[in-house]
């Protein structure tokens, strides 16, 4: 695919790995419909994508939620008339440990709701995204669509993380079931599943936290937001490239 004035679509754009990739994009000339909850820093995203000369528009969505997901695949549509790519990178995390004990004794639990709130937004509001996002390329007949799902590492299991490793684990076999289902439409589908990220996020944990993560990563660093935009620019513009998740973790396994 050549990215330049292709039609995509990112959640979670407002900050972190969203706002990289779509500068990322921006550099090669996508148009961008920016998604998040956050209204502001969408802005800020545009704002930037714009200074690049690109078109972008902002679209302020609760993924999770069903019948916003439709309205806003019906109103990217309509408002660029194409629609060539989706990155579902929105995600959160409500970590626990399943249960936890002392002397013998119960003392937490993850709770359904801690579940339920990750399950929704990293995994079902991925399979939304994704069913929308395929529907409208093949209503419009796409020469070439893509599909990319934000995985993790925590994907083979990660201490605390029950929701987080599910949901994880769960986006990178859709995007595998996705390029085996949509390659008859000319919809490739992937999945990045990056290491430790210096995000805003991570850049604000403990010092001593920082250094003990990157004491555990062979390359010794961590990753940066240019590490995840690179592969997916790659993603989209290698079109034998479908079905496969791409680990970009400098050789850190948990
Ligand atoms: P972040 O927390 O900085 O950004 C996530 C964005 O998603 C936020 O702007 C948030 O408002 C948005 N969002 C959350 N729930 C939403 C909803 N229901 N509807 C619309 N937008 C919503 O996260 P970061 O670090 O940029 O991560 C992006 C993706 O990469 C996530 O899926 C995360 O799980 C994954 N990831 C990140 C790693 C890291 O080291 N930063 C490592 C591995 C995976």
């Amino acid at each position: 695919m050549d990215i330049q004035d292709k039609v995509i679509v990112i959640t979670g754009a407002a900050r972190g790995l969203g706002e990289a990739m779509a500068l990322g994009l921006a550099d090669k000339g996508a148009r961008l419909a920016l998604v998040d909850l956050d209204s502001e820093g969408l802005e800020n995203t545009r704002r930037q994508c714009q200074q690049k000369g690109v078109e972008a528009r902002t679209y302020p969505v609760n993924i999770a939620n069903e019948d916003a997901v439709v309205g806003l695949f019906d109103d990217v549509v309509g408002d660029f008339g194409a629609l060539h790519g989706l990155v579902n990178n929105a995600g959160i995390t409500r970590d626990s440990m399943l249960v936890k004990a002392k002397d013998g004794k119960i003392v937490s639990k993850m709770s359904l709701a801690q579940w339920q709130a990750v399950i929704d937004v990293n995994l079902t509001a991925v399979f939304l995204c994704g069913r929308e996002a395929a529907a409208r390329m093949i209503e419009l007949g796409v020469d070439e669509g893509v599909i990319v799902n934000i995985s993790s590492i925590a994907r083979a299991g990660n201490f605390g993380q029950s929701n987080y490793s599910a949901a994880k684990a769960g986006v990178a076999a859709m995007a595998t079931t996705w390029a085996k289902e949509l390659a008859r439409y000319n919809i490739r589908a992937a999945a990045i599943a990056p290491g430790v990220i210096e995000t805003e996020m991570v850049r604000q944990m403990p010092a001593e936290v920082l250094n003990q993560m990157k004491r555990v990563v062979p390359l010794a660093r961590m990753g940066t937001p240019g590490h995840i935009a690179q592969t997916l620019e790659f993603i989209l513009e290698n079109d034998y490239v479908s079905g496969r998740v791409f680990e970009i973790d400098g050789a850190f396994r948990i």
